[in-house]
Protein backbone atom coordinates (compact mmCIF):
# COMPACT_ATOMS: atom_id res chain seq x y z
CA UNK A 1 0.00 0.00 0.00
CA UNK A 2 1.32 3.70 -1.40
CA UNK A 3 0.98 6.01 1.62
CA UNK A 4 -2.28 8.55 1.14
CA UNK A 5 -0.54 11.57 2.33
CA UNK A 6 3.73 12.49 1.13
CA UNK A 7 5.97 15.42 2.67
CA UNK A 8 7.80 16.88 0.74
CA UNK A 9 11.18 18.78 1.67
CA UNK A 10 12.13 21.73 -1.00
CA UNK A 11 15.75 21.65 -0.98
CA UNK A 12 16.43 23.91 -3.73
CA UNK A 13 17.70 27.05 -2.05
CA UNK A 14 20.23 24.86 -0.85
CA UNK A 15 20.92 21.62 -2.78
CA UNK A 16 20.01 23.36 -5.63
CA UNK A 17 21.92 27.09 -5.24
CA UNK A 18 25.10 25.44 -3.56
CA UNK A 19 26.18 24.64 -7.29
CA UNK A 20 25.01 27.23 -9.15
CA UNK A 21 27.58 29.22 -10.73
CA UNK A 22 25.66 32.67 -10.55
CA UNK A 23 26.23 33.90 -6.82
CA UNK A 24 22.73 34.60 -6.01
CA UNK A 25 21.98 37.50 -3.81
CA UNK A 26 20.56 36.60 -0.22
CA UNK A 27 17.43 38.89 -1.03
CA UNK A 28 16.57 36.38 -4.27
CA UNK A 29 17.36 33.23 -1.53
CA UNK A 30 14.69 35.07 1.14
CA UNK A 31 12.56 35.58 -1.65
CA UNK A 32 12.89 31.99 -3.36
CA UNK A 33 12.39 30.40 0.45
CA UNK A 34 9.15 32.24 1.41
CA UNK A 35 7.76 31.55 -2.07
CA UNK A 36 8.15 27.81 -1.53
CA UNK A 37 6.90 28.11 2.28
CA UNK A 38 3.48 29.81 0.77
CA UNK A 39 2.94 27.65 -1.94
CA UNK A 40 2.21 25.24 1.05
CA UNK A 41 5.88 23.31 1.28
CA UNK A 42 6.02 21.94 4.88
CA UNK A 43 9.90 22.26 5.26
CA UNK A 44 12.42 24.59 3.05
CA UNK A 45 15.87 23.50 3.08
CA UNK A 46 17.31 27.41 3.44
CA UNK A 47 21.29 27.13 3.66
CA UNK A 48 24.43 25.44 4.98
CA UNK A 49 26.50 26.56 7.76
CA UNK A 50 29.39 25.54 6.15
CA UNK A 51 33.15 26.90 5.26
CA UNK A 52 32.66 29.60 2.63
CA UNK A 53 35.99 28.38 1.62
CA UNK A 54 34.44 25.27 0.08
CA UNK A 55 30.83 26.75 -1.00
CA UNK A 56 30.56 30.44 -1.64
CA UNK A 57 27.47 30.14 -2.63
CA UNK A 58 26.22 29.70 0.91
CA UNK A 59 28.52 32.25 2.71
CA UNK A 60 25.29 34.61 3.15
CA UNK A 61 24.04 31.64 5.73
CA UNK A 62 23.25 34.01 8.74
CA UNK A 63 21.87 36.77 6.57
CA UNK A 64 19.66 34.95 4.89
CA UNK A 65 18.24 32.47 7.94
CA UNK A 66 18.22 35.52 9.91
CA UNK A 67 16.08 36.99 6.46
CA UNK A 68 13.62 34.67 6.17
CA UNK A 69 9.83 35.76 7.19
CA UNK A 70 8.88 32.16 8.88
CA UNK A 71 5.14 30.41 8.34
CA UNK A 72 3.79 29.13 10.94
CA UNK A 73 4.16 25.41 10.87
CA UNK A 74 6.83 25.67 8.41
CA UNK A 75 10.02 24.00 8.85
CA UNK A 76 13.42 26.00 7.61
CA UNK A 77 16.12 23.11 8.37
CA UNK A 78 19.81 24.16 7.76
CA UNK A 79 23.23 22.04 7.25
CA UNK A 80 25.40 21.99 9.63
CA UNK A 81 28.73 19.62 9.62
CA UNK A 82 30.45 20.12 12.72
CA UNK A 83 29.87 22.79 16.18
CA UNK A 84 30.95 25.50 14.32
CA UNK A 85 28.63 25.62 12.08
CA UNK A 86 25.98 24.51 14.86
CA UNK A 87 26.47 27.25 16.78
CA UNK A 88 26.64 29.78 13.90
CA UNK A 89 23.24 28.31 12.75
CA UNK A 90 21.63 28.34 16.63
CA UNK A 91 22.75 32.15 16.30
CA UNK A 92 20.80 32.73 13.26
CA UNK A 93 17.88 31.89 14.67
CA UNK A 94 17.90 27.98 13.20
CA UNK A 95 15.24 25.48 14.77
CA UNK A 96 16.06 22.78 13.09
CA UNK A 97 19.78 21.64 11.57
CA UNK A 98 20.90 18.50 9.57
CA UNK A 99 23.82 16.94 9.96
CA UNK A 100 24.86 14.95 6.72
CA UNK A 101 27.54 11.94 6.83
CA UNK A 102 28.17 9.81 3.89
CA UNK A 103 28.03 5.61 2.65
CA UNK A 104 31.27 5.61 0.94
CA UNK A 105 34.53 6.78 2.31
CA UNK A 106 35.49 8.82 -0.10
CA UNK A 107 32.82 10.82 -0.93
CA UNK A 108 33.12 11.47 3.71
CA UNK A 109 36.89 12.86 2.69
CA UNK A 110 36.33 14.95 -0.82
CA UNK A 111 32.91 16.62 0.96
CA UNK A 112 33.77 17.06 4.74
CA UNK A 113 37.47 16.40 4.94
CA UNK A 114 37.15 13.49 7.35
CA UNK A 115 36.61 9.83 7.45
CA UNK A 116 33.37 8.23 8.21
CA UNK A 117 33.92 7.48 11.71
CA UNK A 118 35.49 10.91 12.69
CA UNK A 119 32.11 12.72 10.96
CA UNK A 120 30.26 10.59 13.44
CA UNK A 121 32.36 11.58 16.47
CA UNK A 122 31.44 15.72 15.24
CA UNK A 123 27.82 14.73 14.50
CA UNK A 124 27.41 13.26 18.05
CA UNK A 125 28.37 16.43 19.74
CA UNK A 126 26.38 18.61 17.16
CA UNK A 127 23.43 16.14 18.09
CA UNK A 128 24.11 16.68 22.07
CA UNK A 129 24.32 20.84 21.04
CA UNK A 130 20.71 20.33 19.49
CA UNK A 131 19.07 18.35 22.16
CA UNK A 132 20.46 20.72 24.50
CA UNK A 133 19.16 24.21 22.86
CA UNK A 134 15.99 22.22 22.16
CA UNK A 135 17.15 22.26 18.45
CA UNK A 136 15.21 20.00 15.61
CA UNK A 137 17.93 17.37 13.71
CA UNK A 138 17.66 15.35 10.50
CA UNK A 139 20.03 13.43 8.89
CA UNK A 140 21.72 12.69 5.53
CA UNK A 141 23.18 9.83 3.73
CA UNK A 142 25.14 10.19 0.68
CA UNK A 143 25.81 7.87 -1.66
CA UNK A 144 23.50 5.47 -0.78
CA UNK A 145 23.10 4.12 -4.21
CA UNK A 146 26.44 4.72 -5.37
CA UNK A 147 29.65 6.76 -5.07
CA UNK A 148 31.34 8.77 -8.04
CA UNK A 149 35.20 7.49 -6.57
CA UNK A 150 34.67 4.32 -5.33
CA UNK A 151 31.48 3.19 -7.44
CA UNK A 152 28.93 0.53 -5.48
CA UNK A 153 28.17 1.22 -2.07
CA UNK A 154 26.79 -2.04 -0.07
CA UNK A 155 23.74 -1.85 1.31
CA UNK A 156 24.94 -2.72 5.04
CA UNK A 157 27.08 -0.19 4.76
CA UNK A 158 24.39 2.29 4.17
CA UNK A 159 22.60 0.97 6.94
CA UNK A 160 25.09 1.30 8.81
CA UNK A 161 25.58 4.70 9.11
CA UNK A 162 22.02 5.84 8.80
CA UNK A 163 21.23 3.44 12.16
CA UNK A 164 24.52 5.51 13.38
CA UNK A 165 22.74 8.87 12.31
CA UNK A 166 19.57 7.60 14.21
CA UNK A 167 20.61 6.69 17.19
CA UNK A 168 22.12 10.27 17.87
CA UNK A 169 18.65 11.44 17.74
CA UNK A 170 17.78 12.53 14.28
CA UNK A 171 13.90 12.69 13.55
CA UNK A 172 14.09 11.59 10.34
CA UNK A 173 17.22 10.21 7.64
CA UNK A 174 17.46 11.32 4.22
CA UNK A 175 18.76 8.90 2.17
CA UNK A 176 20.78 10.66 -0.67
CA UNK A 177 21.46 9.29 -3.87
CA UNK A 178 23.66 12.24 -4.77
CA UNK A 179 24.81 11.40 -8.42
CA UNK A 180 21.26 10.14 -9.26
CA UNK A 181 23.04 5.95 -10.69
CA UNK A 182 20.44 4.09 -9.09
CA UNK A 183 17.12 2.22 -10.15
CA UNK A 184 14.25 0.81 -8.86
CA UNK A 185 15.83 -2.88 -8.07
CA UNK A 186 18.80 -1.36 -6.64
CA UNK A 187 16.64 1.10 -4.45
CA UNK A 188 14.27 -1.65 -3.12
CA UNK A 189 17.42 -3.54 -1.73
CA UNK A 190 18.71 -0.62 -0.05
CA UNK A 191 15.71 0.37 1.46
CA UNK A 192 14.94 -2.99 2.97
CA UNK A 193 18.55 -3.41 4.29
CA UNK A 194 18.13 0.23 6.20
CA UNK A 195 14.96 -0.54 7.42
CA UNK A 196 16.53 -3.23 9.17
CA UNK A 197 18.10 -0.28 11.41
CA UNK A 198 15.49 2.80 11.11
CA UNK A 199 11.65 2.82 10.77
CA UNK A 200 10.66 3.00 7.16
CA UNK A 201 8.26 5.78 8.56
CA UNK A 202 11.92 7.70 9.75
CA UNK A 203 13.33 7.50 6.09
CA UNK A 204 13.33 10.32 3.69
CA UNK A 205 14.33 9.34 -0.17
CA UNK A 206 16.46 12.50 -1.40
CA UNK A 207 17.05 11.60 -5.31
CA UNK A 208 19.02 13.10 -7.48
CA UNK A 209 17.89 12.94 -11.38
CA UNK A 210 21.02 12.33 -13.06
CA UNK A 211 20.03 9.50 -15.15
CA UNK A 212 16.95 10.19 -15.30
CA UNK A 213 15.49 7.49 -12.60
CA UNK A 214 14.64 9.40 -9.93
CA UNK A 215 10.93 9.42 -10.28
CA UNK A 216 10.78 5.31 -10.96
CA UNK A 217 13.58 5.54 -7.49
CA UNK A 218 10.79 7.54 -5.63
CA UNK A 219 8.14 5.41 -6.91
CA UNK A 220 9.75 2.20 -5.74
CA UNK A 221 10.48 3.64 -1.98
CA UNK A 222 6.40 4.41 -2.44
CA UNK A 223 5.78 1.52 -2.18
CA UNK A 224 8.44 0.59 -0.09
CA UNK A 225 6.52 2.80 2.86
CA UNK A 226 8.59 5.67 2.29
CA UNK A 227 6.14 8.89 2.91
CA UNK A 228 8.66 11.96 2.93
CA UNK A 229 11.07 13.40 -0.03
CA UNK A 230 13.07 15.70 -0.74
CA UNK A 231 12.84 17.48 -4.28
CA UNK A 232 14.20 21.11 -5.98
CA UNK A 233 12.65 23.53 -7.46
CA UNK A 234 12.96 23.20 -11.65
CA UNK A 235 15.32 20.53 -10.66
CA UNK A 236 18.10 23.21 -9.58
CA UNK A 237 21.47 22.01 -8.62
CA UNK A 238 24.18 19.16 -8.53
CA UNK A 239 26.86 18.33 -6.21
CA UNK A 240 29.53 20.57 -5.83
CA UNK A 241 32.27 16.86 -4.84
CA UNK A 242 29.92 14.91 -7.92
CA UNK A 243 31.00 16.19 -11.50
CA UNK A 244 28.08 15.58 -13.58
CA UNK A 245 25.45 14.98 -10.92
CA UNK A 246 22.57 16.89 -12.03
CA UNK A 247 20.26 18.77 -9.75
CA UNK A 248 17.51 16.69 -7.38
CA UNK A 249 14.24 15.52 -8.80
CA UNK A 250 12.01 18.76 -9.36
CA UNK A 251 9.38 19.50 -7.36
CA UNK A 252 6.96 20.07 -9.96
CA UNK A 253 7.62 16.37 -11.49
CA UNK A 254 7.05 15.19 -8.13
CA UNK A 255 4.04 16.80 -7.30
CA UNK A 256 2.72 16.36 -10.82
CA UNK A 257 3.20 12.10 -10.28
CA UNK A 258 1.34 12.26 -6.87
CA UNK A 259 -1.51 14.00 -7.88
CA UNK A 260 -2.36 11.88 -10.32
CA UNK A 261 -1.93 9.04 -7.75
CA UNK A 262 -4.29 11.08 -5.03
CA UNK A 263 -1.27 11.60 -3.16
CA UNK A 264 -2.08 14.09 -0.69
CA UNK A 265 0.48 16.49 -0.16
CA UNK A 266 -0.57 20.35 0.70
CA UNK A 267 1.45 22.08 -1.96
CA UNK A 268 0.40 23.97 -5.00
CA UNK A 269 1.70 22.79 -8.21
CA UNK A 270 0.56 26.01 -10.35
CA UNK A 271 2.47 28.09 -7.88
CA UNK A 272 5.74 25.99 -7.79
CA UNK A 273 5.51 26.18 -11.14
CA UNK A 274 5.62 29.49 -11.47
CA UNK A 275 8.34 30.02 -8.77
CA UNK A 276 10.34 27.54 -10.90
CA UNK A 277 9.97 30.15 -13.83
CA UNK A 278 10.85 32.74 -11.98
CA UNK A 279 13.91 31.43 -9.98
CA UNK A 280 14.84 29.79 -13.19
CA UNK A 281 14.93 33.36 -15.35
CA UNK A 282 17.41 35.37 -12.33
CA UNK A 283 19.53 32.44 -13.18
CA UNK A 284 19.33 32.43 -16.73
CA UNK A 285 18.91 28.51 -16.86
CA UNK A 286 16.61 26.79 -18.01
CA UNK A 287 14.20 24.57 -15.86
CA UNK A 288 14.81 20.63 -15.85
CA UNK A 289 11.16 20.39 -14.80
CA UNK A 290 9.20 18.48 -17.38
CA UNK A 291 6.25 19.18 -15.36
CA UNK A 292 7.55 22.81 -15.04
CA UNK A 293 8.24 23.14 -18.86
CA UNK A 294 5.12 21.55 -19.91
CA UNK A 295 2.72 23.91 -17.61
CA UNK A 296 4.77 26.87 -18.84
CA UNK A 297 4.15 25.83 -22.75
CA UNK A 298 0.43 25.27 -21.63
CA UNK A 299 0.08 28.79 -19.78
CA UNK A 300 1.85 30.71 -23.10
P1 LIG B 1 37.94 21.64 7.29
O1 LIG B 1 38.77 22.55 6.44
O2 LIG B 1 38.34 20.21 7.39
O3 LIG B 1 37.68 22.20 8.76
O4 LIG B 1 36.44 21.73 6.76
P2 LIG B 1 38.59 22.74 9.87
O5 LIG B 1 37.86 22.45 11.13
O6 LIG B 1 40.01 22.26 9.71
O7 LIG B 1 38.55 24.33 9.61
C1 LIG B 1 39.17 24.93 8.51
C2 LIG B 1 38.59 26.32 8.30
O8 LIG B 1 37.18 26.25 8.05
C3 LIG B 1 38.74 27.22 9.51
O9 LIG B 1 38.82 28.54 9.02
C4 LIG B 1 37.43 27.05 10.22
O10 LIG B 1 37.10 28.15 11.02
C5 LIG B 1 36.47 26.98 9.04
P3 LIG B 1 40.25 29.27 8.80
O11 LIG B 1 40.89 29.23 10.14
O12 LIG B 1 40.97 28.48 7.75
O13 LIG B 1 39.86 30.64 8.32
N1 LIG B 1 35.23 26.24 9.36
C6 LIG B 1 33.99 26.72 9.13
N2 LIG B 1 33.56 27.87 8.60
C7 LIG B 1 32.22 28.03 8.51
N3 LIG B 1 31.32 27.12 8.90
C8 LIG B 1 31.73 25.96 9.43
C9 LIG B 1 33.13 25.72 9.57
N4 LIG B 1 33.84 24.69 10.04
C10 LIG B 1 35.12 25.03 9.92
N5 LIG B 1 30.81 25.05 9.82
C11 LIG B 1 34.10 21.45 6.72
C12 LIG B 1 35.41 20.94 7.27
C13 LIG B 1 33.03 20.41 6.97
C14 LIG B 1 33.73 22.75 7.40
C15 LIG B 1 34.27 21.69 5.20
O14 LIG B 1 34.74 20.51 4.62
C16 LIG B 1 33.01 22.12 4.51
O15 LIG B 1 32.48 23.19 4.75
N6 LIG B 1 32.54 21.33 3.53
C17 LIG B 1 31.40 21.68 2.73
C18 LIG B 1 30.51 20.51 2.60
C19 LIG B 1 29.26 20.86 1.84
O16 LIG B 1 28.59 21.83 2.12
N7 LIG B 1 28.91 20.01 0.84
C20 LIG B 1 27.71 20.15 0.11
C21 LIG B 1 26.52 19.78 0.94
S1 LIG B 1 26.32 18.01 1.16
C22 LIG B 1 25.31 17.54 -0.15
O17 LIG B 1 25.06 18.32 -1.02
C23 LIG B 1 24.70 16.17 -0.13
C24 LIG B 1 23.22 16.17 0.24
O18 LIG B 1 22.46 16.98 -0.62
C25 LIG B 1 22.67 14.73 0.20
C26 LIG B 1 23.00 14.04 -1.13
O19 LIG B 1 22.61 14.49 -2.20
O20 LIG B 1 23.68 13.02 -1.02
C27 LIG B 1 23.02 16.68 1.68
MG1 LIG C 1 21.75 16.35 -2.61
Amino acid sequence: MIPARVRIVEVGPRDGLQNERAQVPARVKIELIERLAEAGLPAVEATAFVSPKWIPQMADHAEVLAGIRRRPGVSYPVLTPNLKGFEAALAAGATEVAIFGAASEAFSRKNINCSIAESLERFRRVAQAARAAGVKLRGYVSCVLGCPYEGEVRPAQVAAVAGALYDMGCYEISLGDTIGVGTPRRTRAMLEAVSTRVPRERLAGHYHDTYGQALANMYASLEAGVATFDASVAGLGGCPYAAGASGNVATEDVLYMLNGLGIETGVDLARVAEIGRWICGVLGRESTSKAGKALQARRA
